[in-house]
């Protein structure tokens, strides 16, 4: 009927993949709140938590007017149940009692310093985190005293921290594109580098940048990026690197990815700063050690053939819960296994290639969204 399809195009489509989520939208206090509940829940091993208040927050980046009401909130998907204390909590408080509560607990503050040392391989940053907690680190500095029993990369992450939890600049993820493009450039001239993650949606500032890497022929790719990096790092521009080889024997089906990538962080020098009048005028001051002339920036790096570019291009570009919310709506919805390799048609058993992401929207049936709608 009229009635109920009309009720229909009013609701909020289910999954994040079906909206168009800005980078800027008009409920901040709410979202950050909702979001500082899921990263706890994360920490607390609650992933079905962690959906929750995640999925609330990105209802509300969609919403095109500032909540006034509670009497606003009923209808909202997603926003039922614990989100809806919380955000009636902060509609008629301003802030909400659990969410102070939280951030101040000690195991969100030290989850937040184990985290941000792990300097980012996916997915293994919560269980470290937890297991330093619960042997009693609460700092940086308990975690200087079992220096000796971190991974090189953990030590990496502890020892640039200061820098690590500065976010990188728009500006910075510039230059850093530049030092990536030079290095694979002198080796494959005509090498593809595109720049994905946050900042390819129109973000200004990220924990880290993020590259995808191809060419129209395989061949070229063929050790290029070990090449590039130990390149990188005879010219001093690579402080710490861990380079993880292509799988060629993940299954197409699984939601493994199996890309090679290097997670680097980059010594990235300073910006050239303006030549001031006076400058070499001033003595230099021989008790101060000289100021630092680079910044600690996390960089990752992926290669990807040209016939799954599309597919991988789509998958780094993120934002991660978009990401989440787009594979599962091709499996639920679509019977369809989405990676950044390719989708596969589980019914019929087939692959379908695509050369943009346009493509793969319309293989899913989806309307296309550009990057910086993907802010889910
Ligand atoms: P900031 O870096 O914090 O600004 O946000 P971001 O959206 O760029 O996040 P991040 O760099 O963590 O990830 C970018 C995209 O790449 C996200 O969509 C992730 O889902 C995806 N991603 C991150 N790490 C991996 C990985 O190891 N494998 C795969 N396949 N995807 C990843
Ligand atoms: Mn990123
Ligand atoms: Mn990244």
């Amino acid at each position: 009927s009229s009635v109920s399809s009309d009720k229909a195009t009013q609701e909020t489509p289910s999954y994040a993949c079906q909206r168009r989520t800005p980078l800027h939208h008009h409920n901040k206090e709410i979202v950050d709140a909702l979001q500082i509940l899921a990263l706890s829940a994360s920490f607390q091993g609650s992933e079905a938590r962690y959906l929750g208040f995640t999925r609330a927050a990105s209802v509300l980046k969609c919403l095109p007017f500032t909540l006034q009401s509670a009497e606003e909130v009923k209808d909202l998907q997603f926003c039922g149940g614990h989100s809806k204390t919380v955000i009636q909590e902060i509609l008629e408080d301003r802030v909400c009692r659990e969410v102070e509560m939280v951030k101040n607990s000690e195991h969100y503050q030290s989850m937040k310093v184990g985290f941000k040392v792990l300097t980012g391989i996916f997915g293994v940053g919560i269980r470290t985190a937890d297991k330093w907690y619960r042997d009693g680190i609460r700092s940086l500095s308990d975690l200087n005293e079992i220096e000796g029993k971190l991974t090189g990369e953990q030590k990496a992450g502890l020892l640039h921290y200061t820098d690590l939890q500065q976010p990188v600049t728009r500006d910075e993820a510039e230059r850093v594109e530049q030092l990536v493009k030079g290095a694979l450039q002198s080796f494959v001239p005509d090498v593809q580098v595109t720049m994905t993650g946050g900042f390819r949606r129109g973000k200004q500032e990220g924990h880290d940048v993020d590259f995808l890497i191809t060419h129209p022929n395989e061949e070229a790719l063929n050790g290029l990026l070990r090449k590039a990096v130990a390149w990188l790092d005879s010219k001093g521009s690579i402080l710490y690197h861990h380079i993880k080889g292509r799988s060629h024997n993940f299954a197409r089906s699984s939601t493994m990815d199996g890309h090679e990538t290097c997670y680097a962080i980059f010594a990235l020098p300073n910006a050239c700063p303006e030549k001031s009048p006076d400058a070499g005028t001033i003595q230099p001051d021989l008790d101060k050690s000289p100021p630092r002339n680079w910044k600690a920036v996390r960089v990752d790096l992926v290669v990807a053939p040209y016939s799954e570019y599309s597919y991988a291009l789509l998958g780094w570009t993120g934002s991660k819960h978009f990401e989440r919310e787009l594979r599962r709506f091709s499996l639920q919805v679509k019977k369809m296994s989405l990676n950044s390799h390719g989708l596969f048609d589980i019914e019929k058993k087939c692959h379908y290639p695509a050369t943009s992401e346009e493509e793969i929207f319309a293989h899913l049936g989806l309307l296309y969204l550009t990057p910086s709608e993907r802010n889910a």
